[in-house]
């Protein structure tokens, strides 16, 4: 502890800044599809100066720290030592044996023109065969698959991996980052309630462990942080936090927060700012990627409808202003609608009512792209997930809600929804790290204070 607080000191030194190199850092993703060729992709044509990091705050925004009773204003890349661009290394795993740059192709997100650009990078990244269990995925099948005779014989392939991508390529550190299908919705259930009986269940093939349950058991006990971009329980169940902290790894999650539910997440504090009521929300999208192929089946579909119904509820609180929220009706549907590929549509129809009670409308028709959406958050969580590894930052990382729809919290904990909430306490903590060693005050609690 006092060798990663100590390290965790000098490392964060705002003095030192971005002088040196913190090493690299490989950032792993289970599913190499739309989003993750989007971001590796993404961070290539940048390195290649063929592009700006657009959506992300790491690269794009700045921090107040406070230095010898002086507000000074610095960016984030420079008040704290995040691994640089340059610095980081892609790997991953998928059911389908293509290099990224056939992947890349396939979900049609980013040009030709900059593909070609950056394809012999591309096509050096192949992914490693995945664990997989079409139980999970039903509208998936393919055959760039592990097989093992236990659920611990795949979580242990799936740890050699890590250790022999951090041996190939000569890295520090690593970071892992689910950007595979969504699963088919699950209640935790007495397997995930502890550590031990879920070894057990690992060795058991107990049918409640999931394949994304499977990657981060590997990644934990590897000491490589797990994010989860999907809405899967995954790292949200009691077991993996266990061994989180005790591995001292930090976790975050669920599903990102990219088009509807962020901007639900800022209109709906505005309206609950101004004592406007509610009584109804209907939200809809078209898309047509394979992400929503995926979505069209009705367990998995019941996994992203639920993380997107949440936040909602919980900033609109009705037993707080039961006269403005009591009778809200939320509603949200997800349709795949296959021409329209990842330039999703979200439609969202507010019913809202004022002085007197008289009724008013709003409409929001947003024509996202969601993986040019996604992939900057992408960047933003490997980093700042590899900044917590460092600070000895373990469990979940609730300063990091702000990146997603269903944040993932110690148990029994309330999630802050309210993007601007979200994005203060991130600043906060950002601050916290930035002034790690002018705080004498860092002590035993650093590790679990997030
Ligand atoms: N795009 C967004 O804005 C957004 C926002 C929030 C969440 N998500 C979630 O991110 C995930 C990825 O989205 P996408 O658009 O890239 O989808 P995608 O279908 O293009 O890519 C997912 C990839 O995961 C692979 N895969 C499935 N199961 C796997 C397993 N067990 N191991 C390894 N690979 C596996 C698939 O073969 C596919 O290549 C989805 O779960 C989606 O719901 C996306």
């Amino acid at each position: 502890m006092d060798e990663i607080l100590s390290t965790a000191k000098q490392s964060l030194s705002p003095t030192r800044g971005r002088e040196a190199s913190p090493g690299r850092l490989g950032v792993l993703t289970p599913g190499m599809g739309a989003i993750a060729t989007t971001f590796i992709g993404g961070v290539l044509a940048i390195r290649e100066g063929l592009g700006r990091p657009i959506g992300a705050l790491s690269q794009m925004d700045s921090l107040a720290v406070d230095q010898a009773s002086s507000e000074t204003v610095a960016p984030i890349k420079t008040a704290l030592p995040l691994a640089r661009m340059t610095d980081l290394v892609f790997g991953g795993w998928d059911i389908f044996d293509e290099d990224m740059y056939a992947a890349a192709q396939k979900a049609g997100v980013l040009a030709s023109d900059t593909l070609a650009a950056i394809r012999p990078d591309l096509e050096a990244i192949r992914p490693m065969p995945a664990v997989f269990d079409r139980h999970y995925v039903p509208r998936l099948e393919g055959s760039h698959r592990k097989t093992g005779r236990t659920k611990m014989d795949l979580a242990d392939q799936v740890r050699a991996d890590i250790q022999q991508f951090k041996n190939a390529h000569g890295l520090e550190r690593l970071v892992m980052i689910w950007c595979a299908s969504t699963e088919v919705y699950a209640e935790p259930g007495p397997v995930h309630q502890s550590l031990s009986r879920f070894e057990e269940g690992l060795k058991n093939n107990d049918p409640g462990i999931a394949p994304s349950m499977i990657y981060a058991y590997a990644a934990i006990r590897e000491g490589v942080p797990f994010a989860n971009w999907a809405p899967n329980l995954t790292e949200d169940i009691p077991a993996l936090q266990e061994l989180a902290m005790e591995r001292r790894v930090p976790l975050s999650g669920k599903d990102f927060k990219t088009g509807q539910t962020m901007l639900k997440t800022v209109l709906a504090p505005a309206l609950k700012a101004r004592m406007l009521g509610v009584n109804g929300w209907f939200s809809t999208n078209i898309l047509g990627n394979r992400d929503g192929e995926v979505l069209d089946d009705p367990r998995a579909l019941k996994a992203k409808e639920k993380s997107k119904l949440g936040a909602l509820e919980h900033i609109l609180d009705a037993r707080q202003h039961p006269d403005l929220y009591r009778d809200l009706y939320h509603k949200v549907k997800i349709n795949y609608y296959p021409p329209r590929g990842d330039n999703k549509e979200g439609w969202d129809n507010i019913d809202i009512f004022g002085w007197l009670g008289y009724p008013m409308q709003l409409k929001i028709d947003f024509l996202c792209r969601d993986s040019i959406l996604a992939a900057p958050l992408i960047l933003d969580v490997a980093l700042f997930m590899d900044l917590a590894a460092r600070c000895g930052w373990r469990g979940p990382q609730r300063w990091l809600s702000f990146y997603f729809k269903s944040p993932t919290l110690p148990a029994g904990e309330r999630p802050e929804h309210d993007l601007f909430q979200q994005l203060k306490r991130l600043k906060d903590r950002l601050r916290d790290a930035a002034l790690a060693t002018a705080a004498e005050s860092v002590g035993s609690d650093w590790g679990s204070a997030n």
